[in-house]
């Protein structure tokens, strides 16, 4: 069975403009796959219908559930996410009380959750976060507490939208280092194609709310021309090959 499925997914913001068409696709268990696409591709509204906070047409499913408002508990207890605003899911006064909310909620008493918030913070570099106010904290510094309070909650699925983006590269492999380091199934959307190439095997690639591209991260990510179609360009660590024949 699939972790993560959408099944002839149509979903519009508003009536008669959809912005995923028909989309069809499965993540596997154990698979780190990297969504890419240019800014307005589609890559948030997909990564959203996954836990529920959108409703679409077609059918959605998470390990064989099918997402909606009566599973909705079910399934983001299975999969962690990480939006591209880390704002908007922060709701705790403090990082560390972000953090054990979810743990505690799971069963954890209050010191197996502090303890292993605490770990986290700790493998992350961020133990200097810990007692901070949520919203007195740098953008940057957001993200990295959204990261580590998913990560404690130890789902079977993590989804990460934007996870390097406004981080110092320090953080940001900070994080490539933590996503390689799990085992979780990962579905990762980002404009940072080398972190992509870092962390992924597989990449989907979204055009329009379509299906462009999906196959292995080393050949999609190499295809100069399918990325610069699509608004991109190649990952820094393939455009300085010598073998690169446009170079
Ligand atoms: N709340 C909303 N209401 C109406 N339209 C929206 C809303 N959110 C996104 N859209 C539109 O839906 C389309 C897909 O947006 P989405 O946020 O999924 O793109 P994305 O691939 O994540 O882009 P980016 O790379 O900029 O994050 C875009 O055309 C966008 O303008
Ligand atoms: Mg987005």
């Amino acid at each position: 069975m699939s972790m993560i499925e959408f099944q002839n997914v149509t979903f519009s913001y508003e009536a008669g403009k959809p912005v995923l068409k028909d989309l069809t696709f499965a993540v596997e268990k154990g698979e780190s796959v990297g969504l890419i696409g240019a800014n307005g591709a589609g890559k948030s509204t997909i990564m959203k219908l996954i836990p529920g906070l959108l409703d679409s047409m077609g059918r959605v499913r998470v390990d064989g559930i099918s997402v909606g408002k009566d599973t909705a508990a079910e399934v983001r207890k299975k999969v962690g996410f990480v939006l591209q605003d880390p704002d908007s899911q922060m709701f705790m006064p403090t990082v560390l009380e972000d953090m054990i909310f979810g743990p505690m909620n799971y069963g954890l008493t209050k010191d197996e959750a502090v303890a292993k918030a605490d770990r986290i913070l700790a493998e992350m570099g961020l133990s200097d976060l810990r007692n901070r106010h949520n919203h007195r904290i740098s953008g940057g510094e957001k993200k990295m507490a959204a990261i580590a309070t998913i990560l404690a909650m130890e789902p079977e699925a993590v989804i990460m939208d934007e996870p390097t983006a406004s981080l110092d590269p320090y953080n940001r492999r900070t994080v490539i280092n933590m996503i390689r380091s799990r085992s979780e199934t990962k579905l990762i959307a980002s404009h940072d194609l080398d972190m992509i190439l870092d962390t992924c095997s597989r990449v989907i690639l979204i055009s329009g709310g379509v299906l462009a591209a999906d196959g292995p991260a080393e050949r999609i990510l190499r295809d100069r021309a399918l990325l610069e179609a699509n608004r991109m360009e190649l990952p820094l660590s393939y455009a300085g090959r010598a073998s690169d024949p446009d170079r």
